[in-house]
C-alpha cells in the first residue's frame, strides 16, 4: 500500500515499532519526536497521513492537530495516546481525526488503522475537485453567455475578462484558457493582461475581502503581529480564503492612510490604530 507517513511521539521506541512494521507493507514513514519538528517537516507537505501523541512537551498532539487542520487539511490524523481523555479525544474527534491507537497497540491494530486512514485521503482526493474548476462548472452558462456577446468585437479581450470576472469574482487560469481558445489567443496573452491590470484578480475573494497594510508606517506599528492573528483567527494563510468564504485575505503596500496606522481594510471600511489583540472584534461584525 502506498502513502507517506509522519510518525510524531516523544518516545523513539513508539516511531521504530511503527516504522518497523508499516515499511514492510510498502509505506513510507518518519519520524520525528517533537510537535515542533512535524510542523517544520509538514510546512513542505507532501504527508497522507500523520499519526501522532496526544501528550508531548512543547507543541503538543491537540496543537498539532489545529495546526495540521488550518494548514494542511487534506492530511488523516490518527492519534496515538496512553492514557485517552474524554475531553481530548471528543476534541480531536471533532477536529476531524480518523482514528485513534491505544498505547500499546498491536501490529494488526496498526496496519487497519493506517489502511483505513489512507483510503480516507485517497477518496478525498478523488471527491474534491479544485475550487476554481467547480466554481467555473457552475456558471459556465453564464461565462460562454458573456464571451459570446463580446467575441466578434473589436478588442474583445478587456470587456470579456471585465464581464467574466463580474460573474465569476476572479479569473482562474481554468477560465482564462477557455476565454484564450474562445477569442483565438494564445493564453499567454490573455494571462498577460490579467496579472498587468489591478483590477483583474486571479484568486477568489471571500463574502468581505480583508486587506492588512503592510507599508512602512503601518509595520512599524505592528502590523505584522495584526497579520499573524488574521491568519491565525481566519486559518488561512495570505491571499487565501476561509471554507465558508466569508473572508479572504491580502496585504497591500500602502492604503493611504498612514495618519490612521496601522491600518485595516475590511471590504471599503477602513479600520484605523488597529491593536493586534483585539482585531477579531472588527471580523465580528462581518457576517
Ligand atoms: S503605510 Fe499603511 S496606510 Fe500607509
Amino acid at each position: 500500500m502506498e502513502g507517506r507517513i509522519l510518525v510524531v511521539d516523544d518516545e523513539e521506541v513508539v516511531i521504530k515499532s511503527c516504522e518497523r512494521i508499516l515499511q514492510p507493507a510498502g509505506y513510507d514513514v518518519k519520524g520525528v519526536t517533537s510537535g515542533e519538528e512535524a510542523i517544520s517537516v509538514l510546512k513542505n507537505g507532501g504527508f497522507d497521513l500523520v499519526i501522532t501523541d496526544l501528550k508531548m512537551p512543547g507543541v503538543d498532539g491537540m496543537e498539532l492537530i489545529r495546526w495540521l487542520r488550518s494548514h494542511n487539511p487534506h492530511a488523516a490524523i490518527v492519534v496515538i495516546t496512553g492514557y485517552p481523555s474524554q475531553e481530548s479525544i471528543k476534541e480531536a474527534l471533532q477536529l476531524g481525526i480518523v482514528d485513534y491507537l491505544p498505547k500499546p497497540f498491536s501490529p494488526e491494530l496498526l496496519l487497519d488503522v493506517t489502511e483505513k486512514a489512507i483510503n480516507t485521503v485517497k477518496a478525498r482526493k478523488i471527491e474534491e475537485k479544485p475550487l476554481e474548476e467547480q466554481d467555473v462548472e457552475n456558471k459556465i452558462e453564464e461565462i460562454m453567455n458573456a464571451i459570446r456577446r463580446h467575441k466578434n468585437k473589436p478588442g474583445a479581450l478587456i470587456p470579456v475578462l471585465q464581464s467574466v470576472q463580474e460573474i465569476l469574482g476572479y479569473l482562474p487560469p481554468t477560465v482564462q484558457r477557455i476565454i484564450a481558445k474562445e477569442l483565438n489567443l494564445p493564453v499567454s496573452e490573455v494571462h498577460a493582461v490579467v496579472s498587468f491590470y489591478s483590477f483583474f484578480s486571479m484568486k477568489p475573494k471571500g463574502k468581505h475581502n480583508i486587506r492588512v497594510c503592510l507599508g512602512t508606517a503601518c509595520y512599524v506599528k505592528r502590523a505584522n503581529e495584526i497579520l499573524a492573528k488574521l491568519k491565525e483567527l481566519l486559518r488561512i494563510e495570505e491571499g487565501g480564503i476561509t471554507e465558508d468564504r466569508r473572508f479572504s485575505l491580502e496585504t497591500v503596500r500602502c492604503l493611504g492612510a498612514c495618519g490612521l496606522a496601522p491600518v485595516v481594510m475590511v471590504d471599503h471600511n477602513t479600520h484605523g490604530a488597529v491593536d493586534p489583540v483585539k482585531v477579531g472584534e472588527i471580523i465580528k461584525h462581518y457576517e
